[in-house]
C-alpha cells in the first residue's frame, strides 16, 4: 500500500497516492493552526464536506490555481459553479463514484451546512475513500449516530474523527464512535483550533486504546502518516 495522509490541521487532510493528491476541507487562511499557506498546497481533487467556512475554506482559490476537480454535494456544487470553479463533480449521501484514483462514497453526517454567504449548502456529509487497497473514513463534522456501525462494516483502516465537542462529537462520543466503527487506526481532529474546542487528544488516545482494539495516532499539524 502506498497511501500517505497529511493532517493540515482542523478537518483538513491531504491524501496522496501514486494516482492523485486529494485535499479534504482545505481551511488554511484564517486557521491559527494551519502548517501551510493555501498558495502552497497542491491538489488534483478537493473534497468539501459541508458549507461552513472552516471546511469550504480556501477551496475556490485552490481550485482556480491548481485546476483541481472539486467533489461535494449537489448544492455546494451549484454554489462553487457560481463562484467560477470550473472542474466539479457532484455526488450525494449514500452515492459512490469510481474516480481514476479509487472510490468515494458520501456518508451521513449530523450537522449543518449553510455556506459562508448564507446560501443553502444541502446536507453535510462524511467521506468514505477506498484507494490502493486502503479504506479511509473521514467523519467530517458530525455528532454520534448509530449507523456509524454500518460504515464500520466496510472495514475501515483509518477513521478520522472529530473530538472537539461543542460543534461536533466530543471525546466521549468519539470513543463510542470508535466502538461502532471498529477501525484499525483512528486519528482525532477538529480540536484546539478555537478556544471552545480545546481538548486533550493524548488522553482520548489512551482511553480508546484501553477500551478498544483500535490504535490511535495523535498527529501534529503538518505531520504525515503512511497507510
Ligand atoms: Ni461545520
Ligand atoms: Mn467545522
Amino acid at each position: 500500500m502506498s497511501v500517505k495522509a497529511t493532517w493540515l490541521s482542523h478537518a483538513c487532510f491531504l491524501i496522496e497516492s501514486p494516482k492523485a493528491r486529494i485535499l479534504i476541507d482545505p481551511f488554511l487562511t484564517g486557521n491559527p493552526l494551519a502548517p501551510v499557506k493555501a498558495e502552497a498546497v497542491a491538489a488534483d481533487y478537493i473534497l468539501v464536506s459541508h458549507g461552513h467556512g472552516d471546511h469550504v475554506g480556501d477551496t475556490v482559490a485552490i481550485a482556480q490555481r491548481t485546476g483541481a476537480t472539486v467533489v461535494s454535494n449537489f448544492e455546494i456544487h451549484n454554489w462553487l459553479a457560481a463562484q467560477g470553479v470550473k472542474h466539479l463533480h457532484p455526488q450525494h449521501i449514500g452515492g459512490g463514484f469510481d474516480y481514476p484514483w479509487g472510490r468515494l462514497k458520501l456518508t451521513l453526517a449530523l450537522h449543518g451546512s449553510a455556506l459562508p454567504d448564507g446560501s443553502y449548502g444541502g446536507n453535510p456529509c462524511g467521506f468514505l475513500l477506498t484507494l490502493e487497497g486502503c479504506t479511509i473514513y473521514h467523519a467530517c463534522d458530525t455528532g454520534l449516530f448509530g449507523d456509524m456501525a454500518l460504515i464500520g462494516e466496510e472495514g475501515i483502516d483509518l477513521a478520522i474523527l472529530p473530538i472537539g465537542d461543542n460543534f461536533t462529537m466530543g471525546p466521549d462520543d468519539a470513543l463510542r464512535a470508535v466502538k461502532l466503527i471498529r477501525p484499525k487506526r483512528a486519528v482525532p481532529i477538529h480540536y484546539d483550533t478555537f478556544e471552545v474546542i480545546r481538548q486533550d487528544p493524548g488522553a482520548w488516545a489512551k482511553r480508546v486504546e484501553q477500551e478498544t482494539a483500535t490504535r490511535v495516532t495523535v498527529m501534529k499539524p503538518g505531520e504525515t502518516i503512511a497507510l
